[in-house]
Order: C-alpha cells, then structure tokens, then sequence
C-alpha cells in the first residue's frame, strides 16, 4: 500500500513561515527541493494563476501539442490530486463534456469535477469509478498516477509500472475506439515493454518531456493516440 505521507512533486508548497522547522533543521536534499520550488518559474506562474498545482503546464503543453480535447468529451484523470489537471481540463471543455477524476488522497472539490477518493489498485475502487461513468464510453484517459519516491529505484520502478498498467488495463477496457490515453511513465526497468504494449494498441505512440516537466526527473509522457479495436 503506497505511503500517504509525501506530496506529489507538482503540488504547491506553502512557503515555510517563521512557525515552521528552521531550514537548519530540513534535510540538504528537502532544502534544495524547497530553494528550486520556490525559484521555479512555473510554481510562481501556477500560484498567481490560481491553478491548484504546476503539473498543469505540463498537461497544457500535451494536450495544445496534439490538440486533445474537443467540447463535450468524456475525460477520466487517474491521479488527479491536488486537481491541477482537472482544473485545467474542466476550463478547456467550458459547459461541455464531463471529468471523473480520482485519488488515493483526498482532493478539495473543483465545480464541474466528479472526483473518486480510492487506491486506484483496489477493485472495489475500480469498481465505483465504473458506476460512476455509467456506461459511459470514455474520450480520453489521463494518468499523472505516481506512488511516493522511497528512493530506492528498485522499489520505485516497479510501483510505477504497476499502476501504469492498470491505467493500460482500464484504458482496455473503458476508452472508445479511436481515443487517446496520455500516461506518466518513469523512463527505466519495464519502460521499452510497456511502450511496446502500447504500440499494440494505439495507431501512434509518442514520447513527450514537456517544458514543465524538471529536467532531472525520469518522468515522460507516453501518449496513445487513436486506439485501435483489436489489440495487434
Ligand atoms: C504527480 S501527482 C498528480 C498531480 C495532478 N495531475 C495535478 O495536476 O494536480 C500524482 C498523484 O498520483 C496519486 N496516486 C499514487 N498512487 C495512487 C493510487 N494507487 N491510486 C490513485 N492515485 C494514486 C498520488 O496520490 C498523487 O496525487
């Protein structure tokens, strides 16, 4: 069961205050986490924005790239916490379309956002996020799904991958015919398969960096486009 304790990188920290730990205190590594925070260009363009987290840009940059979303389509974000990519996909469609989101952490509400409080790994989760789309057939599956970094790559590398699939999996079984899956992968052990298992799938597959995404971070973006009827 993945840790509930450490925040997505994305999320916005509140700048420390005079109550909080002296910086003596923090570790080196937290230390320049918070000093590149706080210095980056996107986290300052996401607080005075209004956006819930920077991971936003990321999304913009994909999604204006490939020109993904058209009015009225049905969105599922799949590690939608704190709801930067809902907040943004919600604003692009206006009145239109709808947007399931879930998490394993809670998510203050977003108007216009259904969201899911559940570990996306449990099938009893799947399964209300399915009665929550009612039959549905779905436009677009986003996954920004990562587990909390312990580090150690050997631990981390096959989380990830696990949740990737069961994204790939929902996606199977859930996304419409010709639909589009964008999924956040760590490059590394089971990343080739994986771009493999997609190409199976999807008529083109790309990997994307986006601007927003830092450049010592081993997160891409593999992007499904037009998903084919039968697995090749
Ligand atoms: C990078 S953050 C997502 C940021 C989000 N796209 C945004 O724009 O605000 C990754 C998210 O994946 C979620 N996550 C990790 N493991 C999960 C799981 N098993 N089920 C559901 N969500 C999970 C984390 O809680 C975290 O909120």
């Amino acid at each position: 069961m993945a840790s509930r304790r450490a925040p997505c990188p994305d999320r916005l920290a509140a700048r420390p205050g005079p109550h909080k730990i002296p910086m003596a205190t923090r570790s080196k590594s937290s230390q320049r986490w918070l000093r590149e925070h706080f210095a980056d260009p996107y986290v300052k363009k996401a607080q005075a924005e209004g956006l819930r987290s920077r991971a936003a840009y990321k999304l913009e940059e994909l999604i204006e790239r490939d020109r993904l979303l058209k009015p009225g389509m049905v969105v599922v974000d799949l590690g939608a916490a704190p709801g930067g990519w809902s907040q943004y996909v919600r604003k692009a469609l206006g009145d239109t379309g709808r947007v399931v989101a879930m998490d394993i952490l809670e998510m203050p509400s977003l108007a216009g956002v259904d969201f899911l409080h559940g570990d996306f790994r449990e099938d009893e989760v799947l399964s209300q996020l399915l009665a929550m789309l009612d039959g549905q057939p779905v436009d677009l599956v986003l996954s920004d799904m990562a587990p909390n970094k312990s580090g150690v790559d050997a631990v981390d590398q096959p989380r990830m991958m696990h949740l990737a699939e069961l994204a790939m999996d929902f996606a199977d079984g859930h996304l419409k015919p010709g639909g589009n899956f964008l999924i956040k992968l760590f490059q590394g052990t089971g990343f080739d398969d994986y771009v493999k298992e997609l190409r199976r799938r999807y008529d083109k597959v790309v990997i994307r960096k986006p601007d927003a995404s830092r450049k010592r971070s081993p997160e891409v973006y593999a992007l499904g486009q037009g998903k084919r009827i039968q697995i090749k």
